[in-house]
This record gives C-alpha cells, sequence and structure tokens, in this order.
C-alpha cells in the first residue's frame, strides 16, 4: 500500500448533489482499509487556513442524503499562488496528511494536479460538478439530479406555456457544456436545445423557428445551455422579440436551485462507488489520476486527459431531439 497512512479529503469549486455520498464513501473505505482520514474545511482554502478536523466513520453518518457538502466548498484565489501552494503544503505535513482526495469540477482538478506535480504527493480526484463536462467519465458527482431538478422546473413551466400559448426560453446552467441543457431538453419533451457546442456551426434559434414552432405549435420550450457563447436565454428572447413579433416569449433562468437537493439514487451509487475506488487507487499508488466510470466499469483517467480535453457531445442526442420535437 505505499507510504500513505492518513488520507486528506476536500470538495472544492461548485457543490454538487452527491458530494456527501463522496465524502461518505471515501470516509469510510479508507478506514475499513486501516487508513486515517482528515476532513479538509472550505476547499483549498482550508488547506491554507488550517481548517482540519479528524474524520471517523461517525462523522459522515446521516449525510449520503443531504444536498451541498458538509465540508463546505470556495474556489481559492491564494491557491492559485505557489506560495499559498507552500503553506497547504505545510498544512498538510502538519497534520499528518500523506495523499488527497479532492472531489469537484474541471478547476478543482487542475489545483489537484498542480500540486501533486509540485510537491509530489499522491493525489486522487472524484468528478464532482453538476456541469458532466469531465472527459473520462459518463457522467458525474451531481449531473443526473440536476438534470432531475431541471425536469420539475421545466414540467411545471411548460403548464403555464401551454395554457398561455407562449414561447419559453429556460436557461440552464452548464457552464460551458451543453450536457443538462440537451439532455434535460429530451427529458423534458422541449421543442429545442441551444448549446455551446454547436454555436459556431449553425443559427440554432433559425433552425428551431423553421423546424417546428411555427408549423404545428402554439407554444413551446427552448432550453438555452447558459455560456458566453450561446449568449443565454435572454439573448434568444431579445432577438424572437425583434425578429418574429408575433410570438408572446418569456424567460426562465432557472439558476442555482439546479444544485442544490436531495442526491438521485444514480447519483448516490456513482459516489458511493467512486469514493470506495479513489481508496483502492490510493492502496495501489495511483497517482493523479480522475476516477470514472466508463460503461459501468470503474476507470482511472489521468488528470492531464480528464481536464483537457473537451468531453464531446454525443450527436446521436441532438438528432433524437430533433425527430422527437416535430
Ligand atoms: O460548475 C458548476 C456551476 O454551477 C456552473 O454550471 C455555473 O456556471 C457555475 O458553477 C456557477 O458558479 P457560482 O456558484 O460560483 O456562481
Amino acid at each position: 500500500m505505499g507510504q500513505v497512512k492518513c488520507i486528506g479529503i476536500l470538495t472544492s469549486g461548485g457543490d454538487a448533489p452527491g458530494m456527501n455520498a463522496a465524502i461518505r464513501a471515501v470516509t469510510r473505505s479508507a478506514i475499513y482499509n486501516g487508513l486515517q482520514v482528515k476532513g479538509i474545511y472550505r476547499g483549498y482554502k482550508g488547506l491554507i487556513t488550517d481548517e482540519i478536523v479528524e474524520f471517523k466513520s461517525q462523522n459522515v453518518s446521516n449525510i449520503i442524503q443531504l444536498g451541498g457538502t458538509i465540508l463546505k466548498t470556495a474556489r481559492s484565489k491564494e491557491f492559485l499562488t505557489p506560495e499559498g501552494r507552500q503553506t497547504a503544503y505545510e498544512t498538510m505535513k502538519r497534520h499528518g496528511i500523506d495523499a488527497l482526495v479532492v472531489i469537484g469540477g474541471d478547476g478543482s482538478l487542475t489545483g489537484a494536479r498542480v500540486f501533486a506535480q509540485e510537491f509530489n504527493i499522491p493525489c486522487v480526484g472524484l468528478p464532482g460538478t453538476i456541469d458532466n463536462d469531465l472527459y473520462g467519465t459518463d457522467t458525474t458527482i451531481g449531473y443526473d439530479t440536476a438534470l432531475n431538478t431541471i425536469l420539475d422546473a421545466v414540467d411545471k413551466i411548460r403548464d403555464t406555456a401551454t395554457s398561455h400559448e407562449r414561447l419559453f426560453f429556460i436557461e440552464v446552467m452548464g457552464r460551458d457544456a451543453g450536457f443538462l441543457a440537451l439532455n434535460g431538453a429530451i427529458a423534458s419533451g422541449a421543442e429545442a436545445a441551444i448549446i455551446p457546442e454547436f454555436s459556431t456551426e449553425v443559427d440554432q434559434l433559425e433552425e428551431f423557428i423553421k423546424s417546428g414552432f411555427r408549423k404545428s405549435k402554439n407554444s413551446s420550450i427552448v432550453i438555452v445551455a447558459e455560456s458566453e457563447l450561446t449568449g443565454g436565454a435572454m439573448h434568444y428572447a431579445e432577438r424572437v422579440k425583434n425578429e418574429y413579433p408575433e410570438y408572446d416569449v418569456r424567460v426562465s433562468i432557472l439558476g442555482h436551485l439546479q444544485r442544490g437537493g436531495s442526491p438521485t439514487a444514480h447519483d448516490r451509487i456513482l459516489a458511493s462507488r467512486l469514493g470506495a475506488a479513489a481508496i483502492d487507487a490510493i492502496m495501489e499508488d495511483q497517482r493523479n489520476v480522475m476516477i470514472g466510470i466508463e460503461n459501468d466499469q470503474i476507470v482511472y483517467v489521468p488528470f492531464s486527459k480528464a481536464i483537457k480535453n473537451d468531453k464531446p457531445i454525443n450527436k446521436e442526442l441532438v438528432n433524437v431531439l430533433r425527430q422527437l420535437s416535430i
């Protein structure tokens, strides 16, 4: 099992439902395998400011069902500097932590990668983000719950859209990725999705107007992924108001409610499997890898791959949406 005796665990970046299930899984698997566990509060910031507590099995009791993260989270500017990382390293050593498990998205795993390289520390990452934008894993922890939250909201908006015969642009999160928007649109029966991945390929609004709304529908839902590349829901609503004034248009921006809520069964199981696999990876002396799931199998993805590669959108899904929204 190499030299590792004590692991530190932190959550970083945007919280995601299922992070607590992951904290629980990492903690309990570590203890099961004879390792000591230290919970680091507020992400990398807590490594710098020394907010670290020993975790026993009871510290993670009754949290599998909770949204958010009991460890809190932050986006630390100081950790971006070499001085900040040096302080973080010294704190780690003072607490006897000799490996780190980082749960977070792209930015958090980028931080882990740099830290691991600079100080030669075993770091293992778990993909925790509602955006689902990490390469090398079929889904990320929190994505399924956020998707279900979107469905719930869109179903409700559809009631009023239908009653008033309106065109709704609903903006969802995803940073620069369209997974929530595209799959949210398919699952909610929306008429179209506008996603950053296709922002340069076609005029997605024109496509939508031509393909469906004009011909047969008097109410419609278009899901728009937030992103500078799409311009967001407001942008499209303004365009329609100017170019097609006959439509009654409304905008709904779902915002941070997408990040909350009790994790779905899918996210709890995913987080539990990935958390246990993170400890397996540490015991096998793996370092600088993100734990992912591909075709229902655990995979170790080098940080360099998980972070740097853009996860592609499955074009088949785009076609499904197009065909089913006629
Ligand atoms: O990465 C998760 C995410 O929710 C993105 O979808 C969104 O763009 C961003 O975080 C929002 O960040 P914040 O909570 O800092 O406003």
